[in-house]
């Protein structure tokens, strides 16, 4: 099977062409070309700017697509059906994708399947390690989501836990904001943090089962610059990103213990983070747990993992109506 995948939630513009291949106990994929686009007009402003990020997909999604098809040397009459992202996101970043796939899917009379953006993320798991089998935990952290899943099997999950208030990235844009870093400021609190030291001790957050808060941890790191005169900007960036993980393994080894499930897939911009992947692996090598991290270019968005989540619903539950619309906010399951 052949599938173009596309994928415009938030200000990633991206499309892909991948090849499935049965095989038990579960299809191996081929990516055979991945585009992605970022959006740099954004970092000016701090944030994403939704009406900037619709019009920088409209400009891009015809010549990323294109690319894609080249790149794979494929054409569109070679496709057995075409993904895309239709929620959770931006709705006016998502409408450029959906609208683009709805009117090539029918122009070609090729299946449409709508794809749930964070099942995309459990498929980049699925797709960087053939290795990783259900059952197994997922983990989330992206600027725009925190989740923790029980992946049962392929388009079979469970919903643990999730964000309460920021997500796990936003988080570290907030903090790198306060610390005078550039936006997306993830990867500077990084760097930053090391020549770091822990020597301000973050509150980890008490928050119930598996969700997740992150707003007191912000507030935190807020008052203690606001007290301290001359604050070592390398040790707050340091302790920060400490508090983070011990609060994120918390809930891992909840769900591990509780499940009995030993392995554990990161996706999400802030998994590829060197500190929190060492600290993860550390942990992992003490209490007996399995890490996986997606390469950088898979934890971020992509449209490779539309595809791949793509085939394995349209397997199962063939393809999406064309009634499907762009949602703000929906569950996975
Ligand atoms: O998955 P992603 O590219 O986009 C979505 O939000 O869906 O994630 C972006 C987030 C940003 O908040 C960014 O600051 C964070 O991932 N990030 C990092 C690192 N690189 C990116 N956070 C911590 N350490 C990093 N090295
Ligand atoms: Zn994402």
């Amino acid at each position: 099977m052949i599938f173009l995948g596309i994928e415009t939630s938030c200000d990633e513009t991206a499309a892909s062409v991948i090849s499935a291949q049965e095989k038990e106990p579960r299809a191996s994929y081929n990516i055979l070309s991945s585009i992605v686009s970022s959006q740099y007009v954004h970092s000016q402003y701090g944030g994403v700017i939704p009406e900037l990020a619709s019009r920088a997909h409209i400009q891009l999604i015809v010549p990323i697509t294109q690319t894609a098809l080249d790149v794979a040397k494929i054409n569109y009459q070679d496709l057995d059906g075409i993904a895309v992202t239709y929620a959770p996101g931006l709705v006016g970043a998502l409408l450029v994708g959906l609208s683009f796939t709805k009117a090539l899917s029918l122009s070609l009379n090729k299946p449409f399947i709508g794809v749930n953006h964070l099942e995309g993320h459990i498929f980049s798991l699925l797709l960087s390690y053939p290795e990783l089998n259900p059952p197994f935990l997922a983990m989330i952290i992206s600027g725009g989501h925190t989740e923790l899943l029980l992946i049962k099997g392929l388009c079979d999950y469970e919903q643990l836990g999730s964000t309460t208030d920021d997500a796990c990235g936003e988080a570290f844009d907030k903090v790198a904001r306060m610390l005078g870093l550039p936006y997306p400021g993830g990867a500077f609190i990084e760097k930053l943090a090391l020549t770091g030291k822990r020597t301000v001790k973050f509150p980890v957050p008490d928050i119930p089962d598996y969700d997740f808060s992150f707003s007191g941890l912000k507030t935190a790191v807020l008052y203690y610059l606001q007290k301290e005169k001359n604050p070592v900007k390398e040790n707050v960036a340091y302790s920060f990103q400490e508090t983070v993980s011990d609060f994120l393994l918390k809930k891992i080894d909840r769900a591990a213990d509780h499940y009995k499930i030993n392995r554990i897939g990161i996706s999400g911009g802030v998994a590829i983070n060197k500190r929190i992947q060492e600290r993860f692996s550390q942990y992992g090598k003490e209490h007996n747990l399995q890490f996986y991290f997606p390469n950088p270019q898979m934890c971020t968005d992509n449209a490779a993992m539309i595809a791949a989540a793509g085939i394995e619903r349209y397997k199962r539950f063939g393809p999406s109506p064309l009634s499907l619309t762009a949602e703000a906010r929906v569950k996975l399951i």
